[in-house]
Parts: structure tokens; C-alpha cells; sequence
């Protein structure tokens, strides 16, 4: 049987990936490649199979997508938490490389191996003290699931929900969510759109957007985790990083900000020149290393207003891949894996160790709701949030 890759596509109104990265989008295939790969997402997203992501979770149903452009890019995301799994781009020799971390199946996803791995964030990402907050002289109580603290949205935050998906071509991705009122504790029924667009510049956009019935507060982010010398090559501590931040927000070591913007100037957080990000992580000589673990701290953008700007630059040390990150948000959370602990294992078998992947999540400052000098994230009725946040891929050769 020959399968038309067209037809398929639009009788069934899911994109499978059928064809590699490096391969025109419509190219027909062998009948028996094509249908094995109608299943297996192949060259572009390592061996993943869609099936491992189709399942009924809280009555909903979850699976994958594909977004592809013939620049030899692509990145595999599922409906469940809203997660980019797999995001392949090429390396300074051409050669595809999956440069995020995540599992093969959905269920991993949903098991004790997570850490946001992916993830679409909400509603409030990062932590909240105590997870407590006021809103007009009323106080909202939120779970607390780090330590005394509430991160990412709670319990069952944006990570772990199914989104309704609509793909209508190969690079874009829309998904949205209607999280109610009262969900982990936050009031009003907040109704996020967020859409993944991959552009032909091998750039991955994330444009989101939200409102609410009534007051409440919003901060959305991306929770995926880089390795841009590609998923299971070790250590990230040779990636070169530079952010555009003369201040950061030092924590406590809860991880919660004390309210200050404290100048990078002299300390291991100056990334103004790039910087490898194992060059000065003596935890012994800073507080704030120690506070965090590591890199795990709020940054302050130095050219934030509304519009996007660059956040940061990284370069893989081997794969020669860099990636910019442009954003319209305040800060960025850069963490280094330092949670990462070895237990579980990826799509390519390399397991979750130490420090192997990096994140960097844009977002409002954390705690914004208590801390009266950080910019606010309250949404009114009437009022709309959004957000754009772009990760872009090219090499350095
Ligand atoms: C965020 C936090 C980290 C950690 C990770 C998930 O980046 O800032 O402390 O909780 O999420 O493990």
C-alpha cells in the first residue's frame, strides 16, 4: 500500500513525522519506511514512537506532534504538559543533534523520574514563599511541594494536565488549557493559550498568552533542559554562557529571593563575557552557590521593557551548536541540573545525571506576589498577559 503523506496527514489532523529532517517535508518514502515511520518518529527525533505518547490521562487524551522545516530542524512535542521532548538541530558538521533531554514515553513523564522535563509551566513558575500570597487583603494558600516552599504551579501545575492541540502545518503547534478557579489554590479561571512555532531560522518560539474571570496571578514558562552537545554526551559544565544581566536576585537557602537585585559585577554570577559554566562553581567561596546548589537563580535582563530582547547565549563546547534566547519577561531562572541525580534515563538510554542538562526559563521574577519591589504578575479580568519567549540554534565553527 502506498501511503500519501498529504492525505494521511489531513485524514487523520495529526502531523506525523514522516519524513527526516534533512529531507524535503513532503517527500514520499518507501511503502514499507512509510509505514514504519507513520509510528516511529525517526531520523529527525531519534526513535521515539508516537504510540508511547497516546494515553487517557484524567479522561483526556495526550500525544504527539511533530514541527519540522528543511533546514534540518525539528522538535517532537506532546499534548501532556505541553512538553518539547525532542528538538533536533545540526551541529557545526551538519550532523542532527537532539539537544534536549526528555523520556520516551508519557508514562515516564508521569512518574517520580520527572523534573518538569520539557514542561510548559503555570500557573506561577518558580517558588512562591511558603506558598502563600494576598490578593486585595485576601490570602490565597497554595501546596507546598518544595520544602516550605510552592514551585511551579503546585502540585499538578501546567506540567502535568493535557492541553488540547491544534496543528494546522508543519511549525506551528497551538495548544491551550482552562485552568479553573481554585486549581492548586489559585483563584480564577485562567484560560492560557500557548503556541510553539518553529521557524525556518531553526528558531523555536513560545508565544503565551492568558486572561482570567477575576484577579489572579500568572507567570508562564518552559521548563526544557539543553545539552547542546546532545542528549547523553555528559556534562554541561564546558557550555559557554553569557546573559545579559548586571544584577541577579540572591536567595535564601530555601532558594527564595530576599528581595534584593545585587550586581553580578565580581562574583561567579558575572556572565556579561561567556563564561563556561563549571569555571567558578566553588560552592565553599559563595553563599549563594551554596544557597542554590549551583546555578539555580533569577537573573535580571538588563534590556527588558515589552519588547524581545536577548536574554542569553550559550555554546555547546563539542557540538559547536549555539543557541540565543531573546524574550519580552524581566528575568531568567538559570539552573544546571543540580537536581539531577541519576535515578532515571532518557530517550537515548544515557541516564539523568548531575548536572548533564541546563535550563533557562523566562519568566517574571520568583515570589513576585510577595515581594513588593519585583515587577508584578497580577492579571485582571479584561486584561491580557503574554509572553514570548524565542530559542534560537546555529553553530560556531
Ligand atoms: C527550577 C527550580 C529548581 C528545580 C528545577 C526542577 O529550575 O528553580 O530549583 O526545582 O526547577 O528540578
Amino acid at each position: 500500500m502506498i501511503i500519501d503523506y498529504k492525505n494521511l496527514i489531513t485524514a487523520t489532523g495529526l502531523v506525523l513525522l514522516t519524513a527526516a529532517c534533512n529531507q524535503p517535508a513532503n517527500e514520499p518514502g518507501t511503502t514499507e519506511a512509510a509505514e514504519q515511520e507513520a509510528n516511529t518518529v525517526t531520523a529527525c527525533v531519534g526513535s521515539l514512537d508516537r504510540k508511547d505518547f497516546q494515553d487517557t490521562i484524567d479522561g483526556k487524551s495526550s500525544d504527539l506532534y511533530v514541527l519540522k522545516n528543511s533546514n534540518g530542524a525539528c522538535a517532537a512535542i506532546t499534548s501532556y504538559g505541553g512538553r518539547i521532548v525532542s528538538l533536533v538541530v545540526p551541529d557545526k558538521d551538519g550532523k542532527p543533534t537532539d539537544v534536549s533531554v526528555g523520556f520516551k514515553t508519557v508514562k515516564e513523564y508521569q512518574g517520580p523520574g520527572d523534573a518538569y522535563f520539557g514542561a510548559l509551566i503555570g500557573r506561577v513558575g518558580n517558588r512562591i514563599a511558603k506558598g502563600k500570597f494576598s490578593l486585595d487583603g485576601k490570602e490565597y494558600t497554595l501546596a507546598t511541594n518544595n520544602g516550605p516552599n510552592s514551585l511551579h504551579g503546585g502540585i499538578k501545575g501546567f506540567q502535568a494536565v493535557v492541553w488540547n492541540a491544534v496543528q494546522s502545518n508543519d511549525s506551528t503547534l497551538s495548544l491551550s488549557y482552562v485552568s479553573k478557579d481554585g486549581e492548586e489554590g489559585y483563584p480564577g479561571n485562567l484560560t492560557v493559550n500557548v503556541v510553539y512555532t518553529l521557524g525556518a531560522d531553526n528558531a523555536v518560539k513560545i508565544d503565551y498568552k492568558a486572561t482570567t474571570d477575576q484577579k489572579t496571578v500568572a507567570n508562564l514558562s518552559n521548563h526544557t533542559y539543553f545539552n547542546l552537545n546532545g542528549e547523553g554526551s555528559g556534562t554541561i559544565l564546558n557550555h559557554l554562557v553569557q546573559i545579559n544581566a548586571d544584577k541577579y536576585t540572591p536567595v535564601d537557602a530555601t532558594l527564595i529571593p530576599t528581595g534584593k537585585l545585587e550586581p553580578v559585577a565580581g562574583t561567579p554570577f558575572d556572565f556579561t563575557k561567556p563564561a563556561a559554566i563549571g569555571a567558578r562553581l566553588d560552592t565553599n567561596v559563595n553563599q549563594q552557590l551554596k544557597n542554590g546548589g549551583g546555578y539555580d537563580h533569577n537573573f535580571v535582563l538588563n534590556d527588558a521593557g515589552t519588547s524581545l530582547h536577548q536574554a542569553a547565549q550559550v555554546t555547546g563546547d563539542q557540538s559547536g551548536i549555539v543557541m540565543d534566547v531573546f524574550t519580552t519577561e524581566p528575568g531568567l531562572q538559570f539552573y544546571i541540573g543540580n537536581f539531577m541525580s541519576g535515578k532515571s534515563s532518557f530517550k537515548s538510554g544515557a541516564k539523568d545525571d548531575y548536572r548533564t542538562a541546563f535550563c533557562m526559563e523566562t519568566q517574571h521574577f520568583p515570589d513576585a506576589p510577595n515581594q513588593k519591589n519585583f515587577p508584578s504578575i497580577v492579571l485582571e479580568p479584561g486584561k491580557e498577559y503574554t509572553s514570548t519567549t524565542i530559542y534560537k540554534f546555529g553553530v560556531k565553527k
